[in-house]
């Protein structure tokens, strides 16, 4: 099967080549910074954060190691409870490292607030974190990223490892979301 695009996505939030070069930026700033330190742990969480992980990653010119761990942000038809539970932990031992989360976006923040304080208690050396993503509009809890790629609006995107109801990761770029389209999807249900 092949989606025509132009029936789901209203229009390019942010094309390829401006992900490319801002995640150019970000491996810059974090190369500096982590220059004269331990090893570090990139904590990657799946799925979204995957091609932010895999773009970032190659500009890095630092000793370090990949992980990944699937939180999910709500337990069980309670959306946004600030519950997060772990479906799959860390292989990596982090206590006296160095960690940086890697997130897709910030939303709400309840995932990244629970993620690193639930790092943070494995007595990590330093919990840091970088988003591609950042919609502070909607924030309900208190948590600010160490680094940030883009500032956006309140709208729904997909693309470079965002999904829609598992879809549409795979676009190289971030789209918004036609409003007209999930919410038929929601009538459907
Ligand atoms: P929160 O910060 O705990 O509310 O959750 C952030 C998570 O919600 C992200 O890791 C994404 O998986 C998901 N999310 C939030 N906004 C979007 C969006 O616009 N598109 C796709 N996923 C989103
Ligand atoms: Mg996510």
């Amino acid at each position: 099967m092949k989606t025509d695009y132009s029936d789901i996505i209203e229009r390019v939030l942010i094309d390829e080549e401006s992900l490319k070069l801002k995640i150019k930026q970000l491996a810059k700033t974090i190369n500096t910074y982590y220059e004269d330190k331990d090893t570090l742990i990139l904590v990657g969480i799946l799925k979204g954060s995957v091609m932010f992980m895999a773009e970032l990653a190659k500009s890095l010119n630092i000793d370090l190691q990949m992980d990944f761990m699937v939180v999910s942000s709500y337990a069980e038809n309670t959306y946004s409870s600030g519950n997060v539970k772990i479906l799959k932990d860390l292989d990596i031992d982090i206590k006296d490292k160095e960690v940086l989360i890697v997130e897709d976006i910030i939303d709400t923040g309840y995932t990244l607030k629970k993620t690193k304080e639930n790092l943070i208690n494995r007595e990590a050396k330093d919990v840091k974190i970088v988003t591609l993503l950042d919609k502070p509009e909607r924030r309900e809890v208190e948590i600010k990223p160490d680094w940030s790629g883009f500032k956006i609006p309140n709208e729904f995107v997909v693309g470079f490892g965002l999904d829609f109801d598992q879809m549409y990761r795979n676009l190289p770029y971030i789209g918004v979301v036609k409003r007209s389209f999930y919410e038929n999807i929601e009538d459907a249900k």
